[in-house]
């Protein structure tokens, strides 16, 4: 099993090019089940996860080819060959479940295994579920699989109120209504970027869909859709990730390809916590403003609020932040694994329930930590990189599933970061299920 050393090497100075999203690219790869024409993804991000879906796309009969280094996916869904996805790949990554709505939608039938447990909470998959069956999908839970059908072969357009905001619930619903009979409306549906990203990939195939990043989404369905091109939206998590790279160690990044609009809430945080940040005709700069960190009081919440997946890392920011900074986490149960992790390297962190209040400390010391999910993993390298002596990270597996070239990417900084190499890869080792 690889593992990544991080040694504490000062400022970091330099600029670092934002990929694809992962999370856009899981939800735009399934969309072409919808469609007998080419489907192809430019800006891809090259990473585990992404080869996993195109693993699961295959095995359906689809054909997937990466082009460009990785950088490009060519899809062809003309001649599927099967409608069910199987526990061996659905359990290793979750989002397998947006294979769902399109094979539904397009077959009228299909069968997916439901993913199981995960390492940040039970995850259940009962909104999606519900979503389908109020558009007329008939479910049934046997042997670890729904087994759905859509009676006439076709699902209706429906009204979809969703109890609580789902990223993944409101993808399989948008998926599943572009070929549905009618119209579907989906209420207190979410409003990520990579919601409007499907959205627009999906008119592009000739969808016809309206109110992407609002609550309310209405999708008036057609009889087939076509190919088309696109190019997958920037990644808001990497970007917030990486824009936390010059704060916690004091430099100055540019982060080429960002876009402010992607981490509005964040950087509002930053804002208080000193930072500077400055919208660039390249990207966005960050720095401290006055040298010193302070601490912010954080609570995540759906888009537009302050995001789940960039809960750890500010963690890892506020370890070392001038004052006492309360973290709380409303999304996700089971999601501050990386405190004991952080308090390895000397931060204190008292965790309650969903809130971790986090006092600040001077400086970090290098430790042996583990990663337990992709953002926690991360957060462990952004604390090695303001740590004092050497941060060994195991488990890195975790990481290769959400980002792309970390070493390099910092290295090119100034980051003193390097891979040992173990046995085993990324797919092999991802048995957790978290993404
Ligand atoms: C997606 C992201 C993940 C991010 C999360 C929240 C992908 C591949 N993953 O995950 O990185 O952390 O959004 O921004 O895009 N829930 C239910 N029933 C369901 C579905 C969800 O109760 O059927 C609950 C979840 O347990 C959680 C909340 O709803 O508490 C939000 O989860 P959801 O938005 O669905 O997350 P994902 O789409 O799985």
């Amino acid at each position: 099993m690889d593992r990544i050393v991080v040694t504490g090497n000062g400022p970091l100075s330099g600029a670092i090019q934002i990929s694809g999203a992962k999370n856009a690219c899981l939800a735009l790869m399934p969309a072409t089940l919808l469609s007998e024409s080419p489907l192809t993804l430019t800006n891809a991000p090259r990473l585990s996860d992404i080869r996993m879906m195109a693993t699961l796309l295959r095995s359906l009969g689809a054909e997937v080819s990466s082009l460009a280094d990785g950088k490009v996916l060519a899809l062809s869904s003309h001649a599927l060959t099967g409608s069910r996805a199987e526990y061996d790949i659905v359990r290793k990554m979750r989002a397998s479940i947006l294979v769902l709505g399109p094979l539904l939608a397009r077959l009228g039938h299909a069968e997916v295994s439901l993913p199981g447990g995960c390492a940040i909470g039970a995850r259940p998959v009962d909104l999606h579920l519900r979503a389908l069956e109020a558009m007329g999908a008939e479910l049934d839970l046997r042997d670890g699989y729904v087994h759905a059908r859509a009676p006439g072969g076709r699902l209706k357009g429906a009204r979809v109120v969703f109890p609580l905001v789902s990223v993944g619930a409101t993808e399989n619903a948008l998926l599943a209504a572009t070929l549905a009979k009618g119209t579907t409306v989906l209420e207190n549906a979410a409003r990520e970027p990579e919601i409007v990203d499907l959205a627009r990939c999906l008119r592009a195939m000739g969808a016809r869909i309206g109110g992407e990043g609002t609550a309310t989404i209405t999708v008036e369905g057609v009889d087939s859709l076509g190919g088309a091109t696109h190019e997958v939206v920037a990644d808001r998590i990497e970007l917030g990730t990486y824009m936390l790279a010059p704060v916690i160690t004091g430099g100055e990044v540019d982060l080429l390809g960002g876009r402010l609009d992607l981490v509005e809430a964040f950087v509002e945080k930053l804002h208080a916590a000193d930072v500077e940040v400055t919208q660039t005709n390249r990207g966005i700069r960050v720095k401290r403003a006055n040298g010193v960190v302070r601490a912010v009081d954080v609570a995540t919440a759906p888009f537009p609020g302050f995001p789940t997946d960039l809960q750890a890392q500010m963690m890892a920011l506020l370890s070392t932040a001038q004052g006492v900074s309360r973290l709380e986490e409303t999304i996700f149960e089971n999601r501050f694994m990386h405190a004991p992790e952080l308090a390895r390297m000397g931060a204190r962190i008292d965790v309650q329930g969903g809130v971790a209040t986090v006092t600040g400390v001077e400086r970090l010391k290098g430790a042996p930590v583990m990663a337990t999910d992709l953002r926690a993993s991360v957060s462990l390298i952004l604390a090695g990189l303001a740590a004092e002596g050497e941060t060994v990270v195991s488990r890195v597996y975790h990481l290769d599933r959400g980002y792309e070239r970390v070493e390099e990417k910092l290295g090119a900084c100034g980051a003193k970061i390097e891979r040992i190499a173990g046995e085993g890869s990324a797919e092999a080792m991802a048995e957790e299920g978290v993404s």
